[in-house]
């Protein structure tokens, strides 16, 4: 009989075979599946494992803070974090067409893992989070741009990694039951899709700190009040995008020019398609009215009610 229990028993036994008493490197990324590979890894060979989690500045609020306590102080597991804010920043400075903008974070983000790969001595293992649909689809998550990177042989010259994946029998919906199962708080195991190039490609045109500020802040708000109403789990995925465009406002007696904001929210079951979600208008005017007045530099709200197609979800 196939139940989760006898699976999580079977994996855990089939990674102790396999691995023995040799060492395994994984990148987290904080969404879902590398959290779920990176437990029930360590779960089998506790200390064995080792996390780099790439910091690349284009993540949600506190998103790096909440990923290392989870990991580190209640699941005392290695994590190494690595703040690579400004190496990302940098190679974006002046580059606004949106697929330069992911080949670069993409790129960097194999650079900066292959930097700290290279310091970890006698490494023989990579596990990847790698679903049964990633199999079947060409995959756009972090982890697939490794391991096809990988496979193609980016790794150092001296390295050669044997892949662990043992999620890649499992659909989406089982590794959130695998991740709960295994005790992983909800806030991980129901984490809304998040792209590899985050905040990067919701600042349109080019990045500067100071955009994704306006968008991080902006994102931290939309997501409270959508925890607040209870509708986390009905939104396939919302977050806020900064077109980079301005308009006319008005603020006391003066008059301003400042950025328009967007909100994007969608139902949806794969992301192949979606619609937009139909939020309670009581909870869009909390939204954009805290918005305006609560992060600088935005005087404008709109609501995008686009489907997929012909929107994508993503505006870049
Ligand atoms: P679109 O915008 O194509 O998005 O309708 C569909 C889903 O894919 C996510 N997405 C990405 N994920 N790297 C990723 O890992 C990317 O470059 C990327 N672009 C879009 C998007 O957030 C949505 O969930």
């Amino acid at each position: 009989e196939w139940t989760m229990k006898n699976f999580i028993d079977i994996e855990i036994k089939k990674i102790r075979d396999q691995v023995g008493d040799k060492k395994v490197l994984c990148a987290l990324s904080g969404g879902v599946d590398s959290s779920v590979v990176a437990t029930l890894i360590h779960k089998a060979i506790g200390d064995q494992l080792t996390c780099i989690f790439v910091d690349h500045g284009l993540l949600r609020k506190n998103e790096a803070k909440e990923v290392m306590e989870v990991f580190t102080e209640e699941f005392h597991m290695n994590v190494i974090h690595i703040d690579a804010k400004e190496r990302f920043l940098s190679k974006l400075k002046g580059v606004d067409d949106p697929e330069k903008k992911r080949k670069i974070i993409g790129n960097e983000f194999i650079y900066v893992f292959d930097d700290e790969a290279e310091k970890l001595k006698e490494i023989d293992f990579l596990a990847q989070g790698t679903l049964y649909t990633d199999i079947i689809e060409s995959g756009t998550e972090t982890a697939q741009t490794i391991k096809s990177h990988h496979n193609v042989g980016g790794l150092p010259e001296d390295m050669e990694f044997e892949l662990i994946e043992p999620l890649d029998t499992l659909f989406k919906d089982e590794v959130r039951e695998l991740g709960t199962q295994l005790g992983m708080p909800d806030h991980i195991v129901w984490r809304q899709p998040f792209p590899g190039p985050g905040l990067g490609i919701r600042v349109l045109g080019e990045v500067t700190e100071e955009k994704l500020e306006i968008v991080r802040e902006s994102d931290a708000i939309l997501r409270e009040e959508i925890k607040k109403a209870g509708l986390e789990r009905d939104i396939w995925q919302y977050f806020t995008v900064l077109p980079n465009i301005r308009s006319v406002g008005v603020s006391g007696d003066r008059r301003t020019y400042d950025h328009t904001l967007g909100i994007r929210a969608v139902t949806s079951v794969d992301g192949m398609t979606s619609d937009w979600a139909r939020i309670p208008w009581d909870v869009l005017e909390k939204i954009s009215s805290r918005i305006v007045h609560e992060v600088e530099h935005v005087n404008r709200i709109v609501y995008d009610v686009t489907s997929k197609p012909p929107a994508t979800i993503e505006w870049e």
